[in-house]
């Protein structure tokens, strides 16, 4: 297993966010967390990726636990968080947002700066351009390219699709899923149940910091209770 979560607590003072979770990520596949707003979802990702130390449980990565580690050193480990909402350099350059997911790396980066761009043509053309003046969409995909660059084992992204309009949300789910057959482990937070259940090899739903549910991606889409609670039918 890659990842194995056992039994998780994180708290904001006295707010008790994450309530004992226990969930595994096995290498290669994809990993779908669901629930609504306040669940407890982002502050997962956030204690993963380091930049929340939980109160105790452990997060084994690859055998060893990572739980509190640094985050600079979990980015060294393999692990990348596409954080909620974006949050590119506006002022710098495309390319320059690119460079800066290597930040890490002293080894040559040509290639997979072209790795990128053959991902995202478009993020190529616009090279030059200020990050801060491309599209919703467009941002999104240089969140999920500048993630890339760190060259993960395991990217873990906080609601891609969130505020993009119906084509951009396809494809980004494309990407996800070419992303992943290049052998990259990918545990994704969406609003989108419905499109995540379906690339979803596992997953589980959060309910105000537990976890409620799991099941393969598909026996959660044939689940009566996600439906009505996630799926809107
Ligand atoms: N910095 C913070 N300080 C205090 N409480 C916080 C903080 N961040 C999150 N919380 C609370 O922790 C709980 C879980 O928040 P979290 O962001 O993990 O939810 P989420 O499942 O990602 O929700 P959403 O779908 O809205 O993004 C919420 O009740 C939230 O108000
Ligand atoms: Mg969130």
């Amino acid at each position: 297993m890659l990842l194995k979560i056992n039994d998780l607590n994180v708290s904001y003072g006295a707010i008790h966010a994450v309530r004992g979770i226990s969930f595994e990520v096995e290498e290669g596949s994809i990993v779908t967390l669901i629930g609504a707003n306040g669940a407890g979802k982002s502050t997962t990702l956030k204690a993963i990726a380091g930049l929340l130390a939980p109160e105790s449980g452990t997060i084994e990565y690859c055998g060893e636990n990572i739980a509190g580690m640094d985050a600079t050193d979990i980015v060294k480990k393999g692990i990348t968080l596409v954080p909620e909402g974006r949050r590119i350099f506006s002022d710098l350059s495309v390319l320059e947002n690119i460079k800066i997911g290597a930040y890490l790396r002293k080894d040559d980066l040509t290639e997979d700066i072209e790795t990128v761009y053959s991902l995202f043509p478009i993020l190529k053309e616009r090279n030059w351009q200020q990050a801060g003046t491309l599209s919703g969409g467009e941002q999104q995909m240089l969140a999920v390219g500048r993630a890339l660059m760190s060259k993960p084992k395991l990217i873990m992204m906080d609601e891609p699709s969130l505020g993009l309009s119906p084509i951009y949300v396809k494809n980004i789910f494309d990407i996800i899923r070419k992303i992943s057959s290049t052998g990259v482990t990918i545990l994704l937070i969406e609003q989108n149940a419905n499109m995540a259940l379906k690339i979803a090899d596992r997953a589980y739903v959060l309910e105000t910091g537990l976890i409620t549910m799991e099941g393969t991606g598909q026996e959660l889409l044939e689940n009566q209770k996600v439906r009505d609670a996630y799926l809107g039918h």
